[in-house]
């Protein structure tokens, strides 16, 4: 059997969480050992939400850290920025000749984003083209993307059948692998921990910013001598990402015997999480103080996608009729 080719794209979104890290990233990190991975900062998706250029210019830069921080290997992805293979954009006309505008308009994330408050331009509708592209040009089989982007991966089928229907069997069809096994991460608040309800644990957040916040978990009112539940408990919740099963059981007991405050579980939490990503946060550093080595990675990476990109392009520009 040929090795499957895993495909994703990562939205340049400003500061990443834990939430962030256990529902997606450790996904794609560990995808690396299981087939050919391909993985690309989408700049160009980023684009049609038009923030300030210096700001797009650095959330760009420090998910590209970001991710090689937190174990990206370019050694065994071919990792690199959307933008520095342009073959996409003409991909996506070609694809938008074929896509039907109902196709478009049963969209729910564009609708989503325009409720939201989004200013409606054509590159937020176009948005799924711009994604299936992404993925057809990679001739990618599998797509790891949460249950959000399920729609969008429909409308990636839908084309790329209805492009091989009327030309020929250029394009691969991909599957999706909805990561619906990942566990919810709670906020500190209790909730689905997300950006839009400002609950987030930063995975590179600063030690006494993130202690403090640590402390600011929700928890109920149970005082410290009596015994508590731990599976209510959003510290417990979040301290079995960090711990190994013999740490878990020795916290559920102290919970159980009663006599440990909440307060102390934070801090026990905090010292937990802090360990968890030391690694991670130096080698962040590192490649912080190392911008140049990461743009020759994106660089490197650019280069490999783009003998891809260019063999799709001249076999779907043959089967249209280009040239
Ligand atoms: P946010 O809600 O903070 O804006 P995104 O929508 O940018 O996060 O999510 C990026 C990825 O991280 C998605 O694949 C999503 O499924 C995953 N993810 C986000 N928040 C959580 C969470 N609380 N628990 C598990 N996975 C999450
Ligand atoms: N649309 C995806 C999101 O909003 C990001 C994305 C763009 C993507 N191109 C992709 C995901 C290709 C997987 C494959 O999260």
């Amino acid at each position: 059997m040929t090795k499957q080719r895993i495909l994703t794209g990562i939205q340049p979104t400003g500061t990443l969480h834990i939430g962030n890290y256990f529902g997606a990233m450790r996904q794609m990190v560990r995808a690396q050992d299981e087939g050919e991975t391909i993985s690309f900062i989408v700049d160009y998706h980023a684009l049609t939400q038009l923030p300030n250029p210096a700001q797009f210019r650095e959330h760009v830069v420090s998910a590209a850290v970001d991710y090689l921080a937190c174990g990206i290997d370019p050694d065994h992805t071919i990792y690199f920025r959307q933008s520095d293979v342009p073959e996409v954009t003409e991909l996506t006309w070609i694809l938008s000749c074929v896509t039907p505008m109902g196709l478009l308009e049963r969209c729910t994330s564009y609708k989503d984003k325009i409720a939201q408050g989004l200013k409606s331009n054509h590159g937020l509708f176009a948005y799924p083209v711009l994604m299936a592209a992404d993925i057809l040009l990679y001739k990618a089989n599998v797509i790891p993307v949460g249950r959000d982007q399920k729609q969008h991966m429909e409308v990636t089928r839908d084309i790329a059948v209805r492009f091989n229907n009327q030309y020929g069997d250029v394009l691969v069809i991909p599957d999706s692998r909805i990561l619906d096994d990942v566990a919810i991460v709670p906020g500190i608040d209790g909730h689905k921990m997300s950006k839009s309800y400002d609950n987030t644990i930063e995975i590179f957040g600063a030690e006494k910013a993130m202690r403090k916040k640590f402390m600011k978990i929700v928890t109920d009112s149970t005082p410290m001598e009596e015994p508590k539940n731990p599976d209510a408990c959003n510290i417990f919740t979040l301290y079995k990402l960090f711990a190994d099963d013999g740490e878990i059981e020795a916290l559920r007991q102290r919970y159980l015997d009663g006599g440990m405050g909440y307060g102390h579980a934070k801090q026990e939490l905090f010292e937990k999480y802090w360990e968890y990503f030391r690694p991670l946060r130096q080698k962040r550093d590192e490649l912080m103080d190392n911008v140049d080595y990461v743009e020759q990675v994106l660089q490197a990476g650019a280069a490999k996608a783009r003998i891809e990109a260019t063999a799709t392009l001249d076999a779907v520009r043959r089967a249209v009729g280009l040239r």
